[in-house]
């Protein structure tokens, strides 16, 4: 996390990282779950799960999940619980995941989060699911799926309105020329927004209902939002 982080990181980040444990974050598309998530990642040193991100990687190398997924994550839908759920077991069986990960855009129906719920409960000594539900309003998620940009070769994520590359349509670390996704439209977002609305605002109230969750503005600058989460989780944790 860099030094610009609030008082709070500051306190945290003098104490050793807990093993963070699945942290999971929600949050309406563009809400900044994926640039949270790396930040958590370099905190916690544990894996970003993004759901988005392992699709989409999918996508590219024109697997059979790829196949099935493209259409519909180009019109906003959702891809069906069955293959989400099986490419998130896959990617959770990996070892790198042992002292927790960071889920990102995973569960986001009811039928996901009662299978994660129940893969978790399976596993002894692994520790409860804290979740952490991001919030900001509709014109700043507009303004930041619109404005997004990535690099395609180190997946770092630009914005040309709040986080602009130095130089303009290149990537600062890899100097390789941004792409937009081709579902940051704003008809697509539109259609994301109703599937959020349907499908995933009931998963936010099941992890709220369950405790060991938290809301957390995610307007303001990114290592303090991220500093923010970093104390919530522990203090749920402790
Ligand atoms: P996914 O890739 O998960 O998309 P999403 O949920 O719509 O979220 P985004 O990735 O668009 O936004 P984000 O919250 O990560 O924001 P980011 O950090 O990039 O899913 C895509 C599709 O895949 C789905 O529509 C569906 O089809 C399918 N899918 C995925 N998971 C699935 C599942 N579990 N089940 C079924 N289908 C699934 O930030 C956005 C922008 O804001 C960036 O430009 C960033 O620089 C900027 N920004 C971030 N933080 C700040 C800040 N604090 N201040 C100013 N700007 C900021
Ligand atoms: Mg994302």
């Amino acid at each position: 996390m860099s030094s610009s982080a609030t008082s709070v990181a500051t306190e945290s980040e003098i104490r050793s990282p807990q093993t963070p444990g699945p942290v999971l974050l929600m949050g309406a598309p563009g809400v900044g779950k994926g640039t949270q998530a790396k930040e958590l990642v370099k905190y916690w040193g544990v894996p970003q799960v993004s759901t988005g991100d392992l699709l989409r990687s999918n996508v590219a190398q024109g697997t059979a999940l790829g196949k099935a997924a493209k259409e519909i994550m180009q019109r906003g839908q959702l891809v069906p619980d069955s293959l989400v759920n099986d490419m998130v077991e896959a990617r959770l069986k990996q070892p790198d995941t042992k002292r927790g990960y960071i889920l990102d855009g995973f569960p986001r129906t009811l039928a996901q989060a009662t299978w994660l719920d129940e893969r978790l409960g399976g596993v002894q000594s692994a520790l409860p699911l804290v979740a952490v539900s991001l919030q900001v309003d509709y014109n700043q998620l507009l303004r930041r799926i619109t404005g997004r940009r990535n690099c395609p070769v180190c997946q770092t994520i630009y914005n040309i309105y709040s986080n602009p590359p130095k130089r303009d349509g290149f990537c600062d670390v890899e100097g390789a020329a941004l792409v937009q996704r081709a579902d940051d439209t704003e008809r697509v977002f539109a259609a994301r927004m109703t599937a959020y609305n349907a499908q995933t605002a009931p998963v936010v109230d099941h992890y709220r209902n369950l405790g060991r969750f938290v809301e957390v503005s995610a307007d303001g600058p990114i290592a303090a939002i991220a500093a923010g989460i970093v104390a919530a989780v522990e203090r749920l944790r402790s």
